[in-house]
C-alpha cells in the first residue's frame, strides 16, 4: 500500500512549492503556483496518501523486540480502536488495479485457510499484549473477501467475533466488501449471523460495456439484484463504490452514472476518478490523458447532483445519507486509531510503527516476530497530526494548543486562509468547499 518514492516525489515537490510560495508577491503568482500543485497533484495522486513516511521510521532491532513488545503496543490509546482484516486474493485482475494482490489458484481454498490461520497469530499477538480496548469498527475488505468459500467465510468471522466480541463497543460498525459477482444468499446469512451491518459493493460503473473492458464479470442487472436482496434479508446500510473517467467514459455515460447513483436507495457512495498507475493494464492498452479541468468540473458535477439527491460531502470522495457518515469511512481517511491485521499493512501510536512483512509468502513463513516496529520523532508527529486534522472539515482551536512545533501548524494555516481554504473562526477553523476538493493536496502540501 505505501510506496516510499511516491510519498517522497510528493514531497520534494511541495518543497518547492512552499520556498516558491513564500517569496510570491503577487496575487497572480500565488494562484499560478496553486495552479501547478494542482495539476501535479492530480497526475499523480493515490487514494490516501500517508504521513509520516517511511523514510522518517527508524527501525528497531529484533533483538529488542520481546523486551519492549508490550511497550510498542501500550503507548497507543486503544480506548476507541477500529480493526481492518484484508484479504489478498481475486479471482482476476482488473485492468485499472495496481494493487498488490494474488490472483486465485486451484489451491484457492488452501491458501485462503493457511493466510486465515496467520490472521489469527497476529490476532493473538494483539490480545496478548493490549489489556483494555473497545472496537468502533470492523472492516474486512479490500482485494476480494466476499471470494472466500462459505467454509473460510464462515471461519473468518466466527473467529473475529471469538476473539473481540467481549470488546465490541454496543455501536460496533461491521463492514463487510463484496465484488457484486461473488455475491450470494448463503454467504450473505453467514454474514448477518456473525452481525455484519454494513455491506460494500464494488460497482465502479453500471455501463456494461465498460465493465467487459475493466474486466469485471458482472453486469448492471446483478447490481439492482444483490441491492435488492441485501434489504430484503435487512442490509439497510449499503454503499457503492464509483470510478469516473474511466477511457471509456464519454461526459454523456459518465453523466448517466451519476443519475443512476444517485437515485439509488442507499445510504453511502464513494465516487473516485480513475489514478492511471503505471502497473496498470489500462495504462498500456487504453490510457486516456487526464484533463484536469474536465475531472474537476465533474467532479463539481458529483458533488452538486448528489448534494441534491441528499448526500453530504464529508470528504473528497465520500458521501454520505444526511449525517449517517460511516464510521468506518471517516476512520479509514483519518487513519485515525486503526490496527491492520494483513501481510502489507501497517499501523501507527503516535510515537512507533508497526509494519508487516509486505511480501505475502515472507509473511505466511515468518513464525516470530510477526511484527516491526519503528519510531519517529516528533516532528514527524506534529506533521502527521494535520494530515490527520486535514482529513476533517472542521479544526478546534484548542486542539492546537499542545502541539509542540506550533509555528510550522499557524505558517500552513495563515497560508490556507489567505488561499480562502480555511474560514476562521473564534473556537476553530473550518475547512471550506475548496478545501474538500484540495483535500490530499493541502494534507500533503507542507509535509
Ligand atoms: C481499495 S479499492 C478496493 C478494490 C476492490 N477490490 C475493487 O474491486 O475495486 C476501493 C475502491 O477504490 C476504487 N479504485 C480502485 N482502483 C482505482 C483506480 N485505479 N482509480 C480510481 N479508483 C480506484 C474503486 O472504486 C474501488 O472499489
Ligand atoms: S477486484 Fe479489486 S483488488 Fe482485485 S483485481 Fe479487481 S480492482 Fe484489483
Amino acid at each position: 500500500m505505501i510506496d516510499n518514492n511516491y510519498n517522497e516525489k510528493f514531497r520534494i515537490f511541495f518543497k518547492k512549492f512552499e520556498k516558491q510560495y513564500l517569496i510570491a508577491k503577487t496575487n497572480e503568482e500565488k494562484s499560478f503556483l496553486w495552479d501547478l500543485v494542482v495539476e501535479y497533484i492530480e497526475k499523480n495522486r493515490d487514494f490516501v496518501m500517508q504521513y509520516p513516511i517511511v523514510q522518517y521510521w527508524e527501525k528497531i532491532k529484533s533483538s529488542e523486540y520481546n523486551k519492549l513488545e508490550k511497550i510498542f503496543f501500550q503507548e497507543y490509546c486503544w480506548s476507541e480502536v477500529n480493526l481492518y482484516f484484508h484479504i489478498p486474493f481475486c479471482k482476476t485482475r482488473c485492468t485499472y488495479c495496481n494493487f498488490h494482490i494474488i490472483t486465485w489458484d486451484k489451491n484457492k481454498s488452501l491458501i485462503s485457510h493457511v493466510y486465515i490461520n496467520k490472521l489469527l497469530k497476529e490476532i493473538d499477538l494483539f490480545i496478548k499484549n493490549v489489556d483494555d480496548f473497545k472496537v468502533k469498527t470492523i472492516f474486512i475488505w479490500w482485494w476480494t473477501p466476499s471470494y472466500l468459500d462459505e467454509n473460510d467465510l464462515e471461519y473468518l468471522l466466527s473467529t473475529i467475533q471469538n476473539k473481540f466480541q467481549n470488546n465490541y463497543d454496543k455501536n460496533i460498525e461491521i463492514s463487510f466488501e463484496w465484488n457484486p459477482d461473488s455475491f450470494n444468499l448463503e454467504k450473505l446469512k453467514i454474514l448477518k449471523k456473525y452481525n455484519v451491518n454494513r455491506l460494500s459493493f464494488w460497482v465502479q460503473t453500471f455501463n456494461n460495456d465498460i465493465l467487459k473492458n475493466i474486466n469485471r464479470t458482472y453486469t448492471e442487472k446483478t447490481v439492482y439484484e444483490i441491492i435488492d436482496l441485501s434489504k430484503k434479508i435487512w442490509f439497510n446500510n449499503i454503499n457503492i463504490d464509483m470510478i469516473y473517467w474511466l477511457p471509456w467514459h464519454n461526459y454523456e455515460l459518465m453523466k448517466m452514472d451519476l443519475d443512476i447513483v444517485s437515485k439509488l436507495d442507499i445510504n453511502h457512495i464513494t465516487y473516485y476518478p480513475l489514478y492511471y498507475y503505471d502497473e496498470a493494464i489500462l495504462n498500456k492498452s487504453n490510457k486516456k490523458e487526464n484533463n484536469i479541468k474536465q475531472i474537476y468540473n465533474f467532479y463539481d458535477e458529483v458533488v452538486d447532483i448528489l448534494w441534491e439527491n441528499k448526500f453530504n460531502q464529508y470528504w473528497r470522495e465520500y458521501f454520505c445519507k444526511w449525517n449517517n457518515i460511516s464510521n468506518y469511512q471517516n476512520n479509514f481517511v483519518s487513519n485515525w486509531l486503526l490496527y491492520w491485521f494483513w501481510h502489507s499493512a501497517y499501523s501507527f501510536n503516535w510515537k512507533y510503527a508497526f509494519k508487516k512483512d509486505h511480501n505475502l509468502n515472507n509473511y505466511l513463513s515468518r513464525m516470530n516476530n510477526l511484527i516491526d516496529f519503528y519510531k519517529y520523532d516528533s516532528e514527524n508527529k506534529n506533521r502527521r497530526l494535520f494530515v490527520l486534522w486535514s482529513r476533517n472539515i472542521k479544526i478546534e482551536k484548542s486542539k492546537l494548543e499542545n502541539i509542540q512545533n506550533i509555528d510550522y501548524i499557524k505558517k500552513i494555516i495563515k497560508i490556507c486562509i489567505e488561499l480562502k481554504l480555511i474560514k476562521e473562526f473564534d473556537n476553530c477553523y473550518e475547512l471550506s468547499g475548496k478545501w474538500l476538493k484540495y483535500q490530499e493536496i493541502l494534507a500533503h502540501m507542507f509535509v
